[in-house]
């Protein structure tokens, strides 16, 4: 039931420390720039999955609120438990069927209740033990609830491994990893992991933006790896002149990747 990716040494301070501290001016603006994009696709899959009125709902690491808000005004639900480290961004929500709850969901003395719904996008691969907090979150299913997981996953072009974009994306994630401890490497392993946890009906999809000069995802890149510029450099992979070209890249018309996608996962807890 481990995780299976050695580590080069312990990361040094967890999301929102080393990197991508809540209070950056343009913190909201960044993570809203790339919850634009996977909305549409999310939000198709929670509604296939029948979430409507009646569901109770966990949104964990909801960040700017953009699901907890579809929950509340389209799909209608009955209640919303929106959990982050950092709530400050959920404040203009003001629905009495939402619950904004401040907490580390890496603390195991967290009892947040039981859910017809546990979702949580792009926070996983951030955290420790990742394999551990899926098991944790399963457990919090009501009978029938289900466990819906998105995290990215890359499929890079390795015929062009020298590019200046897949370069400054490698380091990206190397940087990641030491910095913060992110690892996108278990996210294929997610189908598993649910049915691990005995869960049924698990199925997973993955889902690639498409990644436009001026884009939402092109933007979210850009302000990511500006963000991180001495953490890329130190990874040894790029230097300045590799970090500027691939900044550039991203808005010139010459752009044509495939970028990260959002692979997605789910499971439900028998009735
Ligand atoms: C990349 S953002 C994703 C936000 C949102 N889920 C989305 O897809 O738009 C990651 C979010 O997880 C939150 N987060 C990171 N570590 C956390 C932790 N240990 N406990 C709770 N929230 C955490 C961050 O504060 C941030 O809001």
């Amino acid at each position: 039931m481990s995780e299976a990716h050695p580590r080069g040494g312990p990361p040094a301070g967890g999301y929102g420390e080393s990197l991508f501290e809540p209070e950056h001016p343009r913190e909201a603006e960044r993570i809203d720039a790339a919850a634009l994009v996977y909305d549409p696709f999310t939000t198709r899959r929670l509604r296939a999955l029948g979430i409507g009125p009646g569901r109770r709902c966990l949104e964990v690491g909801a960040g700017t609120g953009t699901v907890v808000r579809w929950l509340l005004e389209t799909a209608g639900v009955e209640e919303v438990v929106a959990l982050d480290r950092d709530t400050d961004a959920l404040a203009p929500l003001d629905d009495p069927r939402l619950r904004v709850l401040t907490a580390d969901i890496t603390d195991e003395r967290l009892r947040p209740g039981t859910f017809d719904l546990i979702h949580a996008r792009f926070v996983l691969m951030h955290l420790p033990d990742r394999r551990r907090l899926v098991s944790r979150l399963a457990g919090w299913l009501k009978p029938g609830g289900l466990l819906v997981l998105g995290d990215a996953v890359e499929l890079p072009d390795v015929l062009a491994p020298s590019s200046a974009y897949r370069r400054t994306m490698d380091a990206m994630w190397q940087a990641l990893d030491s910095t913060i401890g992110t690892d996108i490497s278990a996210v294929p392993a997610y189908p598993r992991f649910l049915r691990e946890e005995g869960l049924r009906n698990v199925a997973a999809e993955v889902f690639c933006p498409p990644l436009v000069p001026g884009g939402p995802l092109a933007l979210f890149w850009s302000e990511t790896w500006s963000r991180m510029r001495p953490a890329l450099e130190a990874t040894g992979r790029v230097d300045a002149d590799v970090v500027e070209e691939a900044l550039a890249y991203l808005s010139s018309p010459r752009l044509a990747e495939l970028g990260p996608g959002m692979a997605m996962a789910w499971g439900q807890r028998e009735s």
